[in-house]
C-alpha cells in the first residue's frame, strides 16, 4: 500500500453500520472509497454514503456503495476528504478540483471530519504551496478581485482547460485562483473571505477538521484538533 492508500485503509476503519458517510474527491478520497466499499463486502457493514463531486458519485457507485443525494440530509456522522495544503494547526486549503462547495457544506455538516494525507500535503502556511481557489458570482468576479487586491492579493480568474473560456465549477460558479503576501495567516485570510461579499466560498478550512491522519513511508502520524 503507498501512503495514501495506507490512511484511506486506517480512515475506513471509522465507519460504523447506520452511518451516513461523506465522500471526499481526489485520489486519496478514491481509495477511501474502494476501502469502505471492501468493509461493506466483507463485513456487511449498513452505511449510506453522500458525495463532495460527480467523479466521487460515479466511483461510490461502481463500488456498490448507496449514495444518496445532499438534499436529504440534515448532518452526516463522517466526511473522509483529501487536502491540498495542511498547517500543524488543522487548518486546510482544499478545492483544486473546483468541488470546494460541496467539500466545505459535508466537511461542515459532519460530527467527524477526518482529513487523509501523505507528508507532501505539510506546510507551515496555508498558500505557501498553491494558489487559494475562490468561487464568486460570475456577476461579481471583477469586484470581488479588486476587494482582495485592496489586501494585497495577487491573481485571476481562472479558464478552462481549452484556455479559450473561463472555468465553471461544479457549483456553477467562476474561480479566481489568488495569492495572498505571506503575512496573512489562515485566521485572517479566512475572515477576510468569509467577510467579502459576491464569494460562494473559498478552499480554507479553517476550524473545520477533527483530525488529521498523515502518512510518512508506512507510518501514520494522527494530529488532533
Ligand atoms: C479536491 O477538491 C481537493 O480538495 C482534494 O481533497 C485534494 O486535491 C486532494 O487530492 P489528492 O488526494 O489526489 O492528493
Amino acid at each position: 500500500m503507498n501512503d495514501k492508500e495506507l490512511v484511506a485503509f486506517e480512515a475506513a476503519k471509522l465507519a460504523k453500520s447506520g452511518m451516513v458517510i461523506g465522500l471526499g474527491t481526489g485520489s486519496t478520497a478514491n481509495y477511501f472509497i474502494e476501502h469502505l466499499a471492501k468493509r461493506q463486502a466483507d463485513e456487511g457493514l449498513k452505511i449510506s454514503t453522500v458525495a463532495s463531486s460527480t467523479i466521487s458519485a460515479m466511483k461510490a457507485k461502481s463500488c456498490g456503495l448507496k449514495v444518496v443525494s445532499i438534499a436529504q440530509l440534515k448532518r452526516i456522522d463522517l466526511y473522509v476528504d483529501g487536502a491540498d495544503e495542511i498547517t500543524h494547526n488543522l487548518s486546510l486549503l482544499k478545492g483544486r478540483g473546483q468541488d470546494l462547495v460541496m467539500e466545505k457544506l459535508l466537511a461542515k455538516a459532519a460530527d467527524q471530519f477526518i482529513v487523509v494525507a501523505d507528508k507532501s500535503k505539510l506546510v507551515s502556511r496555508i498558500g505557501e504551496k498553491f494558489i487559494i481557489p475562490i468561487e464568486v458570482i460570475p456577476s461579481a468576479w471583477q469586484m470581488v478581485k479588486h476587494q482582495l487586491e485592496k489586501h494585497g492579493a495577487q491573481g485571476d480568474i481562472r479558464l478552462n482547460a481549452g484556455k479559450d473560456n473561463v472555468a465553471i465549477s461544479a457549483h456553477g460558479s467562476y474561480v479566481l485562483d489568488m495569492q495572498f503576501p505571506a503575512n496573512i495567516y489562515d485566521e485572517a485570510l479566512n475572515t477576510l473571505l468569509n467577510n467579502t461579499p459576491g464569494i460562494v466560498e473559498h478552499g480554507v478550512f479553517y476550524g473545520i477538521a477533527s483530525q488529521v491522519l498523515i502518512a510518512d513511508n508506512g507510518n501514520i502520524e494522527v494530529m488532533s484538533a
